[in-house]
């Protein structure tokens, strides 16, 4: 028993371990050009040792409780199976016990022993099948976004309006309110430009406003329905959200602007040429069928962030979440993108940007600046940028070249 509790406890360390190691493997292995440009690979490096040589020590010390729990058992049976013998060779002589008795004993003994010990090595096997199962439990029994026996709600007609209510979102991480936005209210034609200074919360606002998040507090309505409440597929269909890191995925330019599926080839031309992207496809001998590996390798940071536009254009969607949408593109390319959200987003769309860029304040019929979290300023971009004073946490920078 108490070797039973001291595998368990071996077993959990090695898993646990393992996982680090893999998280460790993958995290080294997206980020070399930066460890390596950083000279930083000898703290993975070390940090790989230092994993492996727990792991490999407690390998051995549940190598060795097995085998030495193995060896005593084996001894325990050796010497159960002499004394059986001197006790049943005095019993012959006695006369109580015939000498077939004995041999039928011994040979019972023995297959009562021998299991035994091939059970303590079954029993290492079970250690580590318990506790992987009690992690896979665990996971299962976390909390999903919409509970099992909820229906969802795929409603005929939605109106263009999308409303956050009293809503407040924490990361899990820390008790700080990242939204925290009594109201807020986008009507059918808005062009929003969302400003404020890094880490005020404008991403994670746009993905609580996307449905990714689900708000600790309030509601997220979709015209007029809870997001919560609505099928994921009338989500996809009606929110479009472009995020501020764009990943894309093995495969080609083609796969990767039409992920959703279901994009006939001239509207993905349509949309390349609107966005630029088809200037790239004609440098490749493959066209669109350009090949783009892991994490979009073979695309400059540029392109990424086009082909991630592009994601948002072919799924035409009544609400554009943006997140700094033009952030690596060059003026031209601004200029282009710019011209293709207000020829492609219907008069009745809405569409959020989230931006440092000014140049970007030109599409918006309304500004809203966030500062820690809240909504600070929220009207026509003339009376929000010319109004309110730099020093009250409008971002430098949008309020002077706005003015200017
Ligand atoms: N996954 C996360 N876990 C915990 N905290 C997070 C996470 N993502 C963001 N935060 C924190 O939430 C706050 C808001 O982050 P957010 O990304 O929304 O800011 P932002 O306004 O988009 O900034 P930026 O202009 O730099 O993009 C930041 O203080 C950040 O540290
Ligand atoms: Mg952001």
């Amino acid at each position: 028993w108490l070797a039973q509790r001291r595998l368990r406890e071996l077993a959990i360390q090695e898993i646990r371990r393992g996982h680090e190691r893999h998280g460790l493997l993958v995290d080294t292995i997206q980020g070399a050009e930066i460890i390596q440009s950083c000279g930083g690979g000898w703290r993975f490096a070390d940090t790989w040792r230092t994993i492996t040589a727990t792991m490999a020590d407690s390998s051995l010390k549940s190598k060795l409780i097995s085998s030495t729990v193995t060896t005593t058992t084996g001894t325990l049976g050796t010497i159960a199976y002499v004394a059986a013998m001197i006790a049943g060779v005095t019993q012959i002589e006695a006369g109580v016990l015939t000498t077939g008795g004995l041999v039928g004993c011994t040979i019972l003994g023995g297959r009562v022993i021998g299991p035994i010990a091939q059970s303590i090595q079954t029993l290492v096997q079970w250690q580590y099948v318990r506790e992987s199962l009690a992690m896979v439990n665990r996971l299962l029994e976390l909390e999903t976004d919409r509970r099992d026996d909820q229906n969802l709600m795929i409603p005929d007609y939605l109106a263009d309006t999308l409303d956050l209510e009293a809503v407040r979102f924490a990361y899990p991480t820390s008790p700080l309110q990242r939204v925290d936005i009594k109201r807020l209210s986008f009507k059918a034609g808005d062009r929003v430009v969302l400003l404020g200074a890094n880490g005020c919360g404008k991403s994670t606002l746009l993905k609580v406003a996307a449905g990714l998040y689900k708000p600790s507090e309030g509601q997220v309505r979709l015209g007029g329905a809870d997001l919560w409440e609505l099928d994921p597929q009338v989500i996809n269909e009606r929110i479009g959200y472009l995020p501020q890191d764009v990943h894309l995925f093995k495969g080609t330019l083609r796969t990767n602007m039409a992920l959703g599926g279901g994009v006939n080839d001239s509207r993905l031309l349509e949309v390349a040429q609107l966005l630029g992207i088809d200037r790239v496809a004609a440098e490749n001998p493959r066209s669109m069928d350009l090949e783009i590996s892991e994490g979009g390798q073979g695309l400059s940071g540029g392109q990424r962030q086009l082909v991630g536009l592009a994601r948002v254009f072919l799924a035409s969607p009544r609400v554009w979440l943006l997140d700094e949408p033009s952030a690596s593109l060059d003026m031209e390319s601004e200029n282009n993108i710019l011209e293709a959200i207000n020829s492609w987003a219907r008069p009745t769309d809405i569409v959020i940007i989230a931006t440092h860029r000014p140049r970007l304040t030109s599409l918006a019929n309304r500004v809203i600046i966030m500062n820690h979290g809240q909504i600070v300023a929220d009207g026509k971009p003339e009376d929000v940028l010319q109004k309110r004073p730099v020093k009250q946490n409008v971002p430098a920078g949008n309020a002077i070249a706005v003015r200017n």
